[in-house]
């Protein structure tokens, strides 16, 4: 049985129809990316399935659960990591974490707080208010949060904008570890690149309807055979901020460090990070 399953999904905001009739399915332990530009209706679908919003057609399920009639059991299966960070910047990074700990009745919630913080590179920020923290360390504790409990499905909606490439890549390798644990990963995203990297299967959301949908190879295969081309390799802007910041780079939580390296092995420190990624 799929972890998530969606028939004919269609949405309206007034005269505004914003989902044409959607389908597809994610196969439970799998990751899924929803892939459209702005607009297209990723939230809209991430809020239907997390039971935040009511589609006006069709039907969907998340863990077995149809999310119309059997709404709070989708909302015990799931965790949805929202497009703009849900922190309480009121609150200590750890203090957040306890907090939805103790919402889920969950025992010994300092203990969850702490792992939590240690996987996220936070510990050091844990005491702090959330309100000082980086937009990518809000992230992560976003993300942190919502894996309290493990719910065995978790929305994230576009979770890698707005960060650097560093913490884009720590996000990626979280997303992976969770599949590789059993969890099953709807994502949206604007990027293809994240697709690319994360996503065992790719749908492509378009004018309110799924246009594509299938594994990186199969999306690839839709174009013409490749063809052979000589370039000359430039390295990408991202080669460079890896060979700069590399591993003098920002530290674990994000914050400031000294003194930029000096400018001479920029050749040594590309090979360095490179292995680092
Ligand atoms: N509550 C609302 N009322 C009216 N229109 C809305 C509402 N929410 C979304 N829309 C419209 O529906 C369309 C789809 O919005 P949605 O937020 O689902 O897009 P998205 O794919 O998540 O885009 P982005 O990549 O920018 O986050 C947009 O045109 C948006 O303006
Ligand atoms: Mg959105």
């Amino acid at each position: 049985m799929p972890a998530i399953r969606v028939r004919n999904i269609e949405k309206s905001y007034r005269d505004l129809h914003v989902l044409k009739g959607v389908d597809f399915e994610v196969a439970s332990g799998s990751i899924f990316a929803l892939l459209g530009s702005n607009g297209a209706g990723k939230t809209t679908a991430i809020k239907i399935l997390s039971t935040l919003l009511k589609a006006d057609a069709g039907t969907a399920s998340v863990n077995g659960y149809d999310v119309a009639t059997q709404a709070a059991d989708v909302r015990e299966s799931i965790s949805l990591t929202g497009q703009f960070a849900a922190v309480d910047e009121v609150l200590t990074g750890r203090e957040n974490l306890i907090l939805v700990a103790k919402l889920r009745h969950l025992t010994n919630p300092g203990k969850i707080a702490d792992d939590l913080l240690a996987r996220f590179s936070l510990t050091d920020a844990g005491g702090r208010k959330a309100a000082t923290y980086s937009g990518g360390m809000r992230r992560r504790l976003d993300i942190a949060m919502s894996l309290i409990g493990n719910p065995p499905v978790i929305f994230l909606d576009v979770p890698t904008t707005g960060l650097d490439p560093e913490a884009r890549i720590e996000v990626w390798q979280t997303v992976k570890n969770l599949a590789q644990g059993g969890t099953t990963v709807l994502l949206t995203t604007q990027y293809l690149d994240e697709a690319e990297q994360l996503a065992d299967r790719i749908a492509i959301l378009h004018q309110g309807r799924i246009i594509v949908n299938g594994t990186l190879a199969e999306l690839k295969a839709l174009l013409p055979p490749a063809k052979i081309e000589y370039v000359e390799k430039q390295p990408s802007l991202e080669d460079v901020f890896f060979a700069v910041v590399g591993e003098n780079g920002a530290g674990p939580d994000g914050e400031a460090t000294g003194p930029h390296r000096e400018a001479g092995t920029p050749a040594a420190s590309a090979q360095n990070s490179e292995d680092q990624r």
